[in-house]
């Protein structure tokens, strides 16, 4: 790759060269034709009037109009072409909110890889991936594409994934540009409702909605995408105070920023713009530099900078943040498709990996009397459920580009996992996810009846969550916890497997099952990942990334929540059913919780079960009193006392327990995945930077304040041994 000072150069050469037409044609972005090129397309990337495309699949295609583009335009400026290369090309790994799950940012960075080398086949030299909004709401659909609720971890996550499609070097030929997206409080949006008004104080935005784009950044991502929401009144793509002020000039990020599919035009809905050309104005004094698929730039720039209304300056540094990136991708040196031609199929070590990431991210969330694993013979399994053999729907959300004839699941993994004697007796039960036909249910039940074990594959399709996919009731869609509650009176003990796209509301079904793994939507690899786990080939050991709630009442639920003046605090407090008729309101115990439900989740941020247990002991500081220039140290012993190697999650914990604005119960700050022997012990060690223990000020200033923690260290944010340490002054 060239040199950052060669590159400039290169790019002021190129710029003084430009017309003010080409110079905007920079800034357009389209949609693909799927293998056409209209005569009109042809003729505006001979006049330069186009800087990328996106979802252009086929590679012949991509191909020519980068030849046109080359050869016939005046300054032969190459594309850019995009895709949405979300958790996978042609292999699909388990959604975002799944690979979380694993708490081994490693993992996500090396699926990152795998699917930059696979889009670069195929022509793509972009994706607008990773998508890193922290959300406190799993009505909200988009929850799947994410790294769930805490931004420590969705910080790891997203850098880790633009490590993974950028390597170490943008012009290799099977790197992509990253995208960080959705700029900025998506996933905050009021009730969940996608593309919804979003209300962020300046210190939330900057403690939590805004760190992973910082991590993104500090990782070298070559592109931010705005967002669709507004942020108190200023839509994000409007918004001079995210993208001009802090993106650009106090966060220095010199790639660009593209807008939303059509989002500059919609700032007109919101209420914001009152037509196209006020659009364009207002778009790029914001600082986007690309603008999807809408067409404010390429109708109304070009007259807004004649008419001097929008300084060409503005545009200037626009274009030069679109060449650097393509420069760096070395378009103007290297083919523009890696290979023409896809693999036939996706190999053996993708595949591989895509099943270690599906295994580490599902969460066992209830092995009553040890069920799982299955390790003994058994002469009959039934598998029932509508997500046990259907290969597409297991893929989740964003899933352009896999193919359901690679998917393996989790029918076909069980039935290649057991012996010839055992039986399986096999019924979907339920067509379909949402189906309430029960014509099948007679079936079903005869089978559990006359099986050891049934497997229930129950869930959501991947329809179900992703963008513009809200629900408001979470729980298992359909007739399928009809199904479940009939077959539980077999008395045939029960594993209920659930895959779906986001935090469901099983509370009414725990009971009614005897082991629960959460297996998220898993990918190409889905059944092998599940079977492993069944049959104790593997202990499970995801832990979840976001608050399970009780019912959907409980939201928005997150474990780094406020205290409160009245917080509640263990299990006896008054229930509904519990309150006398016509008593005194103080009988019910003044805290801050419902009479209903309570205030604890289903589970909490953090958790997941093993096949062995794990012991804490022995937590410990090397000092206990800090200067906010020095790091503590924090030690402790992590025991595997049951009798399967296992991997464990060891997660830390504090909280500021007096601070200028009140901090939040719990924060997580560090933690580890580590494998155990049976009666191993290992000593483990954290050292936390007193530096990254502050938080921001009404006014958005990082501040560090001197006053004493607790620390906790354990297998989830409830867990945990705990100790106290003071930062000083
Ligand atoms: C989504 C983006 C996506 C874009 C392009 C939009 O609707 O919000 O996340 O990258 O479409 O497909």
């Amino acid at each position: 790759m060239a040199a950052d000072k060669d590159i400039e150069k290169q790019v002021e050469e190129l710029l003084a060269k430009m017309m003010l037409s080409e110079k905007i044609g920079q800034m357009v972005q389209i949609n693909g034709f799927k293998g056409k090129i209209p005569d009109e397309l042809r003729q505006k990337l001979r006049e330069g009037k186009i800087g990328s495309m996106l979802n252009e699949i086929v590679p012949e295609t991509s191909l020519e109009l980068q030849r046109i583009t080359r050869e016939e335009s005046r300054l032969g400026i190459p594309l850019i072409m995009g895709r949405d290369v979300i958790h996978g090309y042609r292999t699909i790994f388990p959604i975002p909110l799944a690979q979380a799950a694993t708490w081994e940012p490693s993992l996500a960075q090396a699926a990152a890889r795998v699917a930059a080398k696979e889009a670069a086949h195929a022509g793509f030299h972009w994706t607008f991936a990773p998508m890193m909004d922290i959300t406190h709401d799993p009505r909200w659909g988009r929850i799947a594409e994410g790294f769930g609720e805490d931004s420590y971890l969705g910080s790891l996550f997203a850098a880790a994934m633009v490590r993974g499609f950028q390597g170490d070097n943008l012009s290799s030929p099977d790197t992509i540009a990253a995208c960080a997206k959705h700029y900025v409080g998506y996933g905050a949006a009021e009730g969940g409702r996608d593309y919804n008004t979003a209300y962020i104080p300046e210190n939330l935005l900057h403690d939590v909605y805004l760190p992973p784009f910082k991590a993104a950044l500090e990782a070298g991502v070559a592109s931010v995408m705005s967002a669709f929401n507004e942020i108190n009144g200023v839509p994000a793509t409007g918004n001079v105070h995210t993208i001009r002020e802090i993106l650009k000039e106090r966060w220095k990020f010199d790639g660009f920023v593209v807008s939303d599919w059509n989002s500059t035009a919609e700032m007109i809905s919101h209420g914001y713009c009152e037509d196209m050309k006020d659009v364009a104005k207002k778009s790029i004094t914001a600082g986007i530099d690309m603008e999807m698929q809408s067409t404010a730039y390429s109708d109304y720039l070009e007259e807004l900078v004649t008419q001097k209304v929008v300084p060409e300056e503005l545009i200037d540094d626009a274009v030069k943040r679109i060449l650097r990136i393509k420069f760096k991708l070395g378009l103007f040196e290297k083919p523009s498709v890696y290979s023409a031609k896809l693999p036939e199929k996706p190999d053996e070590e993708s595949l591989a990996l895509a099943k270690e990431i599906a295994t580490k991210s599902i969460v066992l969330l209830k092995n009553e009397n040890k069920l799982l694993p299955l390790l003994k013979e058994l002469k009959s399994i039934a598998v029932i459920g509508p997500m046990a053999d259907d290969p597409y729907e297991v893929l989740g959300t964003w899933n352009r580009d896999g193919k359901i004839e690679d998917t393996v699941t989790p029918l076909a993994a069980v039935r290649d996992m057991v012996g010839d004697n055992t039986e399986i007796n096999y019924i979907a039960g339920l067509p379909y996810s949402r189906s309430k036909d029960t014509s099948e249910f007679a079936k079903a039940i005869k089978l559990a009846k006359k099986s050891e074990v049934v497997l229930f594959f129950a869930g959501e399709e991947s329809i179900l969550s992703g963008e513009a996919h809200s629900r408001a009731f979470l729980n298992l869609p359909g007739a399928q916890d009809v199904l479940i509650t009939e077959i539980a009176k077999t008395g045939t003990p029960i594993v209920l497997i659930v895959l779906a796209g986001r935090p469901l509301c099983i509370g009414d079904i725990i009971e009614k099952v005897d082991a629960i793994l959460y297996a998220w939507h898993p990918g190409t690899m889905c059944g092998p990942a599940i079977a492993d786990l069944i049959f104790g080939i593997e202990s499970p050991s995801g832990k979840l990334p976001v608050t399970f709630p009780k019912t959907e009442g409980q939201i928005p639920i997150y474990y780094n929540h406020k205290n409160s003046g009245r917080p509640p605090e263990g299990k006896s407090l008054t229930m509904i059913d519990d309150i006398p008729l016509r008593a005194y309101q103080s009988s019910l115990g003044d805290t801050s919780r419902y009479l209903d439900i309570g205030f604890e989740p289903l589970y909490p941020f953090g958790y997941g079960l093993s096949y062995t247990q794990f012991e804490y002991s022995n937590l410990r500081l090397a000092e206990d009193k800090i200067k906010v220039s020095d790091a503590i140290k924090v030690f402790v012993d992590v025991t595997n006392t049951g009798d399967m190697e296992a991997d464990e999650v060891v997660q830390l914990y504090i909280r500021d327990l007096v601070a200028s604005l009140t901090r939040p119960v719990k924060e997580l700050k560090g933690f580890k995945r580590i494998r155990l022997k049976p009666n191993e012990t290992r000593k483990i060690n954290f050292e936390l930077s007193a530096s990254n223990l502050g938080f921001h000020t009404n006014e958005g200033n990082y501040i560090v304040e001197a006053g004493k923690f607790n620390l906790w260290v354990g297998g989830d944010s409830n867990a945990g041994l705990m100790t106290q340490f003071e930062i000083v002054e």
